[in-house]
């Protein structure tokens, strides 16, 4: 979820929405904005997408000049317009992003006490709290923070009071909150994005702090109600709103926009004078470690997986992933001899953030692969690895996912090289591979559209499409099944080629296709014998691989898609071309939205 608020001069519902925006890729389930006029609280809610919330205010407009605003994520209640926040309890009103986890048993004390509820949220008891304490005389700020007290979990809050038309009180705890500084105006919100459009000039929150916010003035506690100063920050974040050019979705924009932005990230990691990876400042001494733990979610964690291979092999590096939800309760054994690295596009994502603070606190030097500088994951790290790949507006991660496995691809080199593990004639060789990389994207993006969309055409009819890779291709499988399913909703699954005799071979029919990403490596005859045993059950094979791999093959396809031959190092990024555009015609042709498929978010700032 996005929260917004800003304490204006004129009337503040089309800012708040402009802002909210911004946030949506914090999830789009519903939205709403509340604002207080001649002493009264209104408020504007509707289901699903902004523009159902735009289309409800332009009926019936909002002209408070202090408000504050919600899109959202569902957790606790279904995405209807009773769930959907800012919630009212009498004079106040309240909207949140993240979870309170203690808040069946608050509620059950508020409902005994003889509290009626009007939604199904965890967010009402917060509300129902504060008015409590109101009611039983407490002065506002006295009411909130001991209300903050009781609460348990993640969140980041605003609430505004009916009866105190100039008040924004937020607080953080988890989520990250920033408060901006206007002239006459005060603002406060989820990032430093969604605040772009009316100042650069913001401190963030520490967690534990909450801030008091009127026209003239941002007081900020922390926990026990001390006074403390943020250091204000000139954010780099621009009110810039990204467009799609010429293309019909986001995601098509970004697939093709991917030589480019890999570029950008490859100007940060290798010197294309000397074909060696530059030494970054700051970096973590991959020499002086004997373990690297890697943790994220989703595509960011199969980019971690593809790395492994690489500082495993490339630098002997042993490295232990995972995924962020289940690292941070694992109570791994962490070495201290070890470093961490935290790979996350947004850099907010809860679990990942958790993963980090947990490192953190054992001792381990911290490193960080954000696509966000200015997120909290960045803000939090030793060592900040920038991919580059700028604003990434499809909930489907495509160009984030190739300019992180760039920016890993560098730093296993790099860590090669100070490991003594790599020659520095072998260096310049890989080094040389990653420069070739966005002509090579260049070339296939231009080349196989055309046979990629029939084939998607056929996967359009079919129920469940199986993935299959070995090596570095094994978690590219399971990003191509995951890309599917997130935005065409067809079921499908990515497997080490390997692993298929040891079950999935059972569902092999003449109506599953199964995808095989296979570049003619180290690997192939391994993969070409598992398409095999799909073929002698009559499978139907898509086959992605290069000219020496097609012409190495002699079985029936379904389509085979030619690449041209790439060394080893690069071919993650390569053949994630195929799988990013499967998956984007597909669903094209299934007629979903692709852009922000259903129930999904960007960021997701809960556990
Ligand atoms: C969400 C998104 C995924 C993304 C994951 C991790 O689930 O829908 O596309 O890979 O979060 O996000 P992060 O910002 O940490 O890379």
């Amino acid at each position: 979820c996005g929260i917004v608020g800003i304490v204006g001069r004129e009337p503040v519902a089309g800012r708040l929405v402009d802002a909210l925006k911004r946030l949506e890729y914090r999830g789009y389930d519903s939205a709403g904005v509340a604002t207080i006029d001649h002493g009264k609280l209104d408020r504007r809610r509707a289901e699903g997408k902004l523009f159902n919330l735009e289309k409800v205010l332009d009926q019936n407009p909002l002209s408070g000049k202090i408000g504050i605003a919600h899109t959202r994520w569902a957790t606790h209640g279904a995405p209807t317009e009773s769930n959907a926040h800012p919630h009212f309890v009498g004079n106040v009103a309240i909207v949140h992003n993240g979870i309170i986890e203690n808040f069946a048993e608050l509620k059950e004390e508020l409902i005994a006490g003889g509290a009626v509820f009007s939604s199904q949220t965890d967010t009402e008891v917060v509300a129902q709290l504060v008015a409590r304490e109101i009611a039983s005389g407490k002065p506002k700020r006295d009411a909130v923070q001991s209300v903050l007290k009781r609460l348990t979990g993640a969140y980041a809050l605003a609430l505004i009071f009916a009866d105190e038309p100039d008040t924004i009180m937020a607080a953080r705890s988890g989520p990250p909150l920033a408060v901006g500084y206007g002239k006459g105006e005060m603002y406060m919100g989820s990032d430093a994005i969604a605040l772009s459009p009316f100042t650069n000039e913001i401190s963030y929150l520490h967690d534990g702090d909450w801030a008091i916010l009127t026209a003239g003035k941002v007081e900020i506690m922390d926990f026990d109600g001390n006074p403390v100063e943020r250091p204000k920050q000139i954010s780099a974040a621009t009110a810039y709103v990204v467009d799609k050019g010429n293309h019909r979705h986001f995601m098509e924009k970004e697939i093709y926009e991917q030589p480019e932005v890999i570029s950008h990230a490859l100007g940060h990691y290798v010197d294309f004078g000397s074909t060696k990876v530059r030494d970054l400042p700051g970096s973590i001494d991959f020499a002086a470690i004997d373990r690297l733990a890697i943790s994220a979610c989703g595509t960011a964690y199969l980019a971690g997986l593809v790395s492994k291979y690489w500082f495993e092999r490339l630098a002997r590096l042993p490295v232990e992933i995972d995924v962020a939800s289940e690292f941070r309760y694992r109570e791994m054994p962490l070495s201290k001899n070890g470093a961490a690295l935290f790979i996350s596009q947004s850099g907010e994502t809860a679990d990942t953030l958790a993963s980090l603070r947990y490192c953190k606190q054992e001792g381990l030097k911290i490193g960080a692969v954000v696509n966000v500088k200015e997120s909290t994951i960045a803000r939090e790290s030793d060592a900040v690895f920038p991919i580059l790949a700028g604003p990434e507006i499809g909930v489907a991660s495509t160009k984030a996912f190739t300019c992180q496995l760039t920016a890993l691809a560098a730093l296993a080199i790099g860590a090669a090289r100070q490991r003594g593990t790599m020659s520095e004639a072998d260096e310049i060789a890989a080094v040389k591979h990653l420069i070739e990389m966005p002509r090579i994207m260049s070339a296939v993006l231009n080349s196989i559209q055309p046979q990629v969309e029939t084939l998607a055409r056929e996967l359009s009819k079919c129920k469940d499409v199986l993935y299959l890779g070995r090596g570095t291709s094994y978690p590219l499988a399971m990003e191509g099944a995951l890309k599917l399913k997130e935005i065409s909703y067809i079921h499908a699954e990515g497997y080490a080629a390997g692993e298929l005799k040891h079950g999935p071979i059972a569902l092999i029919d003449e109506e599953m296709p199964v995808i095989v990403i296979a570049p003619h490596d180290r690997f192939f005859e391994k993969t070409v014998s598992n398409m095999q045993e799909v073929a002698a059950r009559g499978g139907r094979i898509v086959f992605i691989t290069d000219a020496k791999g097609a012409a190495a093959s002699t079985l029936e396809t379904m389509a085979t898609i030619v690449l041209p031959e790439v060394d080893e190092i690069i071919s993650p990024m390569i053949y994630s071309l195929p799988v990013q555009l499967i998956a984007y015609h597909t669903a094209v042709i299934m007629g979903t939205d692709v852009d922000q498929p259903r129930n999904l978010a960007k960021s997701v700032t809960v556990e």
